[in-house]
């Protein structure tokens, strides 16, 4: 299978399949218990239709957004996520490269395997830092002033993980950081050689934003024991309070789902929240960004920018969480497959297919420019 023969998400996916060992390919596509929350993410997108209009006058298509006061040429983002130079070997340095040339934003994740100084240096366009709240309250300052003088430009806050979900495929396979992998897992491994040549022939494993603090390369701590001990799970919204006063810049928190909470994190100045279960890695059973959108929006949309991810796919996923009031859509699998398969290559071909189907989208349904998006566009069935 070639780059040229993945032409959506399903095909970028399969792409990865053959080319990653089993653990490490059900590490991205699983999710937590029985994967409800995972399979209805996408699944959501099909509770509603779009409306067209026709007749507007739409050859030229501006799809720019701005959220939290970055502008993005389009309304999708790559959202951060953890050890990406275990799916290939340009982890980060290909999503950001790739998100740069397409003008959008990308987040670098506090289990990023590049530091967020390089991905600085790479990528222009603006930045986020995905961050854990710590016992230690020194880390996280310390964390916040490394951000500052990198540029980070967003600083993202997860709220959902305060404790690791039941991740039962890499139970299975035996997946975890540093490796741990039963017979079974390391069989997978010896059936995908050209990974492990890829793998073992460039830079060593490393967890630059966490490196100075804990020490997991050498093998002491291991990811599961990072969330299970340095995360502290008494965090309260007078702490996060206290960050965004310190951080005073663009600050959101992601992995909100209820108006209560969305309300609060109004109060305590920031500026997004990001709607997301984890891609249903967390909490199974917890409600889809995208069915809890509208609620969230009609609450707080006049006051902070609410952005979502989930089971994004297609352009017309996008099109649907816009017209429901979204800024922006963050996306995961949906570069990480392409990344896995392609490396930057990869992710640039999957943000290209991304920017044409949402330009596609925009024309057939008579707008030329987002906030020509609205409810009128969608019927719920
Ligand atoms: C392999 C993988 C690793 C992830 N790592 C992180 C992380 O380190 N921090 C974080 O806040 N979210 C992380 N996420 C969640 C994503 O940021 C995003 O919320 C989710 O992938 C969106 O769902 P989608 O994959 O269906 O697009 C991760 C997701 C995946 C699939």
């Amino acid at each position: 299978m070639r780059l040229s023969d993945c032409h959506n998400f399903s095909d970028f996916r399969r792409m990865a399949q053959r080319r990653l060992p089993g653990p490490i390919f059900n590490y991205i596509d699983g999710a937590a218990d029985d994967e409800v929350t995972y399979r209805r993410n996408t699944e959501s997108f099909e509770t509603c239709d779009l409306v067209p209009n026709v007749l507007r006058g739409v050859s030229e298509i501006d799809m720019s957004v701005t959220v939290m006061g970055q502008k993005l040429a389009m309304p999708v983002y790559c959202s951060p996520t953890a050890l990406q130079r275990l799916f290939h070997h340009q982890g980060e340095r290909a999503v950001a490269k790739a998100a740069a040339k397409y003008g959008t934003m990308f987040g670098v994740s506090s289990l990023g395997t590049v530091s967020l100084e390089e991905a600085r240096r790479i990528s222009s366009g603006p930045q986020v830092y995905q961050f854990y709240f710590h016992r230690d309250r020194g880390l996280n300052r310390a964390m916040m002033q490394r951000a500052k003088e990198v540029g980070v430009e967003v600083m993202m806050l997860t709220v959902d993980s305060i404790t690791g979900g039941n991740r039962e495929r890499d139970k299975r396979t035996g997946f975890a950081i540093p490796f741990k992998l039963n017979l079974a897992g390391m069989l997978q491994f010896a059936l995908k050689p050209a990974w492990a040549i890829n793998y073992f022939t460039h830079e060593g494993f490393k967890l630059p934003q966490l490196d100075e603090h804990v020490d997991m390369g050498g093998g002491t701590m291991s990811i599961s024991r990072y969330f299970t001990e340095m995360l502290d799970p008494s965090m309260t919204w007078d702490d996060v309070a206290e960050m965004v006063r310190l951080w005073s810049g663009p600050f959101c928190l992601k992995g909100i789902m209820s108006v209560e909470d969305a309300k609060r994190a109004v109060e305590i100045g920031c500026s997004g929240i990001v709607l997301s279960n984890h891609g249903g890695r967390q909490l199974d059973g917890s409600r889809a960004a995208f069915d809890q959108l509208a609620e969230i929006v009609d609450a707080v949309g006049d006051r902070i920018d609410v952005i979502m991810d989930g089971g994004v796919q297609r352009g017309t996923h996008v099109l649907k969480a816009l017209s429901l009031g979204a800024k922006a859509v963050g996306v995961g699998r949906y570069y990480l497959f392409p990344l896995a398969a392609a490396g930057q290559p990869g992710v640039e071909r999957a943000l290209e297919q991304m920017r044409v189907e949402i330009e596609r989208g925009m024309k057939l349904m008579g707008c030329s420019s987002i906030e020509q998006l609205s409810r009128k566009n969608l019927r719920f069935r």
